[in-house]
């Protein structure tokens, strides 16, 4: 029996290679276009260095903070994403994983598995929903979401239907019926762990997303609640604030990288952002969120909680974010790549990961906890950072 366990980020993926059929690993790697942002995400953490100290350390380092009033032991927690078909506890298992390691998870709307379900497992739940369909039926997911018990709500607003990409998009059919299957079998017999999976668990992987309608009813197709979506004329900030006035509860905005866009989500009154370009699957060529977020932090992080999403695979990328302006981070792809290496125990093993690699950034930084942590700690490369929507004669600079 080889051994489960993983020692990062990058073999949990190697392994997720392995396991997925082509098209659902190629589905979640995503990114769009060249993928300029999607590597930029991850190599721009690469530029940033760390100066270490070699004594005097702390005995003792600390992780825990809060995100959303939701106390959590690392300051990391679990990116919403339409995960379909990945395992068959989906979200649930990332939900228990998240659960066991004490912090909070992100439910997309997209998701397979009911909300109900994951706030069993996990009663630290954000429920995410898009700008899509009439008010009425996003009044209605609010309304499940809070009667689920959704600790809070994150709406994402950064998407621009962008969706060519230079090494192909995956084909994913609309429903997974016989005759769908007969076109996956030849991926599903190069891949007998994760037909594997499916087959013991009596269930076909599910291309609906339940949480769109109200409990009982069917959720519509994957692809059917896409393609409302892209007939949704887009928010304006009026809307924003009417999501924000009809939720009540706590309120993050995801998707921000302008400083003039962050001071208008305080302005609404969000309670927290996201600095976020959806790992590199919007606009690309939009730079790295690590190098947009100190000016964010900066204008608005005084007001609200900032946090940051988009390529954090290392312990020590949640310290340089942290230490630039970021409250906590979420992670997508790494603990997706946990999710298809392992089930809840691959994501468990991510988040342990993290939270080593954090342990070992603080010691050799010589900090106590990850609030002491400050810009100082970390070396940044001329010309690393892209401030934008600044005011002045300049624009966006
Ligand atoms: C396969 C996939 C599906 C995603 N689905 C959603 C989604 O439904 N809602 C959402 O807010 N963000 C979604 N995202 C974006 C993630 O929440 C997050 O912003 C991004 O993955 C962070 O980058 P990282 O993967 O490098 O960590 C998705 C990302 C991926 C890779």
């Amino acid at each position: 029996m080889p051994n489960a366990w993983f020692e990062t980020v990058a073999e949990a993926q190697r392994r997720a290679k392995r396991r997925l059929p082509a098209s659902v690993y190629a589905a979640l790697l995503a990114g769009s276009e060249r993928g300029t942002t999607y590597e930029d995400n991850m190599a721009a953490f690469a530029e940033a260095g760390f100066a270490p100290h070699v004594a005097g350390l702390p005995a003792k380092r600390d992780q825990a903070t809060t995100v959303l009033g939701e106390s959590i032991s690392l300051p990391v927690i679990i990116s919403p994403t339409g995960v379909q078909a990945v395992h068959p506890d989906g979200e649930v298992a990332v939900a228990r994983a998240a659960a066991a390691r004490g912090t909070a998870m992100g439910l997309s709307s997209f998701a397979s598995k009911p909300i109900e379900e994951v706030v069993a497992a996990n009663p630290q739940t954000f429920f995410q929903m898009y700008w899509m369909g009439d008010k009425d039926s996003m009044l209605g997911q609010m309304a499940r979401a809070r009667a689920a018990g959704a600790k809070g709500l994150i709406v994402t607003l950064d998407w621009s239907f962008s969706h060519g990409r230079d090494w192909g998009s995956p084909h994913i059919p609309e429903r997974l019926d016989l005759k769908a299957m007969a076109r996956f079998a030849p991926e599903g017999i190069t891949h007998p762990r994760w037909l594997l999976a499916f087959a013991r668990s009596r269930r076909l992987p599910n291309l609906t997303a339940p949480n769109l309608t109200p409990v009982g009813e069917k959720g519509p197709t994957f692809f059917g609640a896409y393609g409302q979506w892209m007939q949704t004329p887009p928010p304006s900030w009026e809307d924003v604030a009417w999501l924000r006035e009809q939720w009540g509860g706590r309120f993050l905005l995801k998707g921000v990288c302008r400083v003039d866009d962050a001071k208008r989500a305080v302005d609404v009154g969000v309670d927290a952002l996201s600095v976020s370009n959806h790992g590199g699957n919007n606009l690309d060529t939009t730079p790295a969120t690590i190098r947009v977020l100190p000016a964010i932090a900066e204008a608005v992080g005084g007001q609200i909680e900032v946090l940051l999403d988009g390529g954090v695979r290392r312990g020590s990328d949640v310290v340089k974010a942290l230490a630039l302006g970021a409250r906590a981070v979420l992670i997508g792809r790494a603990y997706l790549w946990g999710l298809a290496a392992g089930g809840q125990a691959g994501v468990e093993n991510v988040l342990d990961i993290l939270r080593g690699g954090i342990d070992s950034a603080l010691l050799g930084l010589g900090r106590s906890s990850i609030h002491e942590l400050t810009p100082e700690d970390v070396v940044l490369p001329q010309g690393f950072t892209r401030p934008l929507g600044l005011p002045g004669p300049s624009g966006t600079r």
